[in-house]
């Protein structure tokens, strides 16, 4: 027979002390952070859903597999390891090693960038788009149009809206395009994943026209998961065969490893071709590091090449993509607005729908971020006007085009009795949502303002 209730794969071995707070201990620490929960010290938070990355549990065997860590700077066995682990799921030849996903960005989009080039994808996460834009290059998000229905049951919200990247190719002429990047699952998106169809199809115009097409796969296992049990063409699939056959359709994909490596730091850039991989190679070394260790450490390499394989065990996905929607279904039943179906790593909670009198210039993300730090100490982050909001020639504001907060599941961290007390902290968002107040930013730097700008309450 089966049971209903769906445990937690594993048990816990080592634990780490949360830290009770009282609501007028947190009003005043928010006040401190300058109402940007960024800038808030960890200990002050009791269940940190501020991201997924990094943030992981690692399992005994991963461990125990740091030990092995072999730091030599050149042809270590650790390297080795790691090679064929990542060489193995992604089929490409081509490895570099870095610290995290965004140097991998930086050294791929650096170079393939610059002024007057283009980049498409389903949507730029907000790193990708920062290297993209510090290159001197464009990037155009094109979601799928079924992203914008927050409540149909569409299974692959994270789709490319492939019509439109065939117009746009058109209208800047393939040559000035860089790049196609498919983010799954699609994080700025919702965490929406994206169908096996849909990477296809995105493949095949990217060959018709000579246009790399780049994967960014941080959350690739999670995504082979929806797939599997969503396109029923791909259901006699293992999750990792799902998301070789993924790999299989890019010339290039770019991860990083803090998520579904289930490590705390890492990342890497595959290519298959061995002209763009010499050039990158290059700016690795300038900047990362030598070629079998990049940035990263002999133990960091072991932990990796463990994780990228237990990520894809079947408990081990099933337990995750269900808890996040048993958070994210059950919130959802209490009156907040949410995307649904629930994505994979993170339920995304309509702030606009929530807090409809809170005008978008006054950051209703911003406001709901605060509330749920105040009301019970959780930490969750803006996926809005703060992050993706813009001022015009004029100085005008110009909303983002999405006014989310995001819940993100550190993988193996919470259990249900975690997650029961969130439910409960909703509960009391939703009886005094009326009484949300909006904010004014009151400090902001030129990139990536959301990290470190201040607010003031209005
Ligand atoms: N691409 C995607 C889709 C991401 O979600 C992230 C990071 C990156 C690239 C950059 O990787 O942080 O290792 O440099 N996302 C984190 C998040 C920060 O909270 O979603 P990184």
């Amino acid at each position: 027979m089966e049971f209903k209730t769906i445990i937690e794969p594993f048990r816990i071995k080592s634990v780490e002390p949360i830290r009770m707070t009282t609501a007028d201990e947190r009003a005043h620490f928010l006040r401190e952070a300058h109402f940007n929960p960024f800038l808030l010290p960890s200990d002050k938070v009791l269940i940190d859903l501020l991201t997924d990355s990094g943030t992981s549990a690692m399992s005994s065997r991963q461990w125990a597999a740091m030990m092995l860590g072999d730091e030599s700077y050149a042809g270590a066995k650790s390297w080795e390891r790691f090679f064929a682990e990542v060489n193995d799921l992604t089929g490409m030849p081509h490895i570099l090693p870095t610290h995290q996903g965004r140097a991998a960005e930086r050294i791929l989009y650096g170079y393939l960038g610059g002024k007057g080039k283009y980049f498409f994808s389903n949507t730029h996460f907000d790193t990708t788009r920062a290297n993209i834009e510090f290159s001197g290059g464009t990037a155009i998000d094109m979601p799928c149009p079924e992203a914008k229905d927050y409540d149909s049951d569409a299974p692959f919200k994270g789709n490319m809206d492939t019509e439109k990247l065939e117009a746009h190719i058109r209208s800047v002429g393939a040559a000035n395009v860089a790049a196609v990047i498919l983010t799954v699952t699609n994080n700025s998106g919702g965490g929406q994943p994206v169908s096996m169809a849909n990477a296809r199809a995105v493949a095949g115009i990217c060959k018709k026209h000579h246009i790399p097409f780049v994967l960014d796969c941080c959350r690739i296992a999670e995504n082979a998961y929806f797939v599997r049990h969503n396109e029923p063409d791909c259901a006699h699939l293992s999750y990792r065969e799902i998301a070789q056959e993924m790999f299989a359709l890019a010339d290039a994909a770019v991860m990083s490893i803090k998520k579904d490596g289930l490590v705390n730091m890492g990342g890497f850039l595959a290519l298959r071709d061995h002209a763009l991989s010499d050039a990158c190679t290059n700016l690795l070394i300038i900047t990362e590091g030598f070629a079998t260790y990049g940035g990263l450490s002999g133990r960091d390499m072991e932990a990796i090449a463990v994780g990228l394989e237990e990520v894809f065990e079947a408990d081990y996905l099933h337990y995750r993509i269900r808890s996040t929607a048993y958070l994210g279904e059950r919130i959802r039943d209490r009156g907040v607005p949410v995307i649904f179906p629930i994505g994979g790593h993170a339920v995304y909670v309509d702030a606009q729908g929530l807090y409809p009198h809170i005008p978008l210039h006054e950051f209703p993300g911003q406001a709901l971020v605060c509330d749920l730090y105040e009301v019970g100490g959780i930490r969750s982050v803006e996926v809005g006007s703060v992050m993706f909001g813009k001022y015009d020639e004029q100085g005008g504001f110009v909303p983002a085009p999405q006014e989310l907060v995001r819940l993100a599941l550190p993988r193996r961290v919470y259990t249900q009795s975690h997650l029961d007390y969130v439910i409960e902290v909703f509960e009391e968002i939703v009886r005094r949502k009326e009484s949300a107040r909006g904010f004014r930013i009151v400090h902001e730097p030129p990139f990536l303002r959301h990290f470190t700008a201040h607010f003031e309450r209005l």
